[in-house]
């Protein structure tokens, strides 16, 4: 049988092609879109983190989630430097989320405050997808937008404190490979991974509407 890791990974691979390829993240990667695309995209990052990271602090004793729950995965902070970057030091003033993003952070809440296994759906599919192909949107924002290599701007994907992403995503499956829920808890937590994606999905539209393209 296929450990958690893989079985939770294989579930959502076809969910993940989908938001790689969507036209959001493909004009944004492209270098077809502006700065303005990029800070707005990291606004709505801000609402989601500020959910997980709100629950973090509450769920670090919990049996389930609990061991999840590592300091150095924080990434509000370095979001807030970035927000102050691309907007000035008066983001908080314009920063608004699109129903999208809200729908999508209430999930989160409601998970960290009810359901802790839920939580690690959601920790899961932002923290190692942050820790993957997060490094490839920050060589291209670099690019695209001139920001200092790992500085302002795209510190949201610097790890500081975790010097080997490879090493620490090896032991983010093992702790998924023991985490304390029985086989239906399990297929629950997987459900909810998709339902992580597909809340990621739709933002990506929501800001693909906003920012079209002119064709
Ligand atoms: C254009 C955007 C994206 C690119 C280029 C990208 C790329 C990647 C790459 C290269 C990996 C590494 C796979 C491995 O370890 O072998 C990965 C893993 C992952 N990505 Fe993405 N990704 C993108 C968007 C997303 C989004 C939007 C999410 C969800 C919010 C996400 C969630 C994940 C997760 C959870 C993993 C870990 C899979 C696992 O090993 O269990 N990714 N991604």
């Amino acid at each position: 049988m296929d450990s958690f890791a893989t079985v939770i990974r294989t579930a959502s691979h076809e969910q993940h092609m989908e938001a790689e390829t969507s036209t959001f993240m493909s004009d944004l990667l492209g270098g077809r879109l502006g700065v303005d695309a990029y800070a707005r995209y990291t606004e709505q990052l801000w609402f989601v983190y500020e959910a997980l990271e709100t629950g973090a602090e509450r769920l670090a004793s919990d049996p389930v989630a609990g061991p999840f729950i590592r300091p150095e995965l924080l990434r509000l902070a370095s979001l807030e430097r970035d927000l102050a970057h691309l907007r000035g030091p008066e983001w908080r003033t314009g920063l608004s989320a699109l129903p999208a993003t809200r729908v999508y952070a209430d999930r989160v809440r409601e998970c960290a405050e009810d359901w802790p296994a839920g939580y690690i759906a959601h920790h899961y599919t932002r923290y190692l997808g942050d820790l993957s192909g997060g490094q490839i949107i920050r060589d291209k924002a670099e690019k695209t937008w001139g920001f200092a290599r790992k500085g302002d701007g795209v510190r949201f994907y610097v790890f500081e404190e975790i010097p080997n992403p490879a090493a620490f995503k090896r032991g983010y499956r093992e702790l998924l490979d023991g985490v304390r829920a029985d086989d239906l808890e399990k297929q629950r937590i997987v459900a909810e991974c998709k339902k992580a994606f597909a809340l990621n999905t739709a933002v990506f539209r929501a800001l693909g509407e906003e920012f079209p393209l002119s064709a």
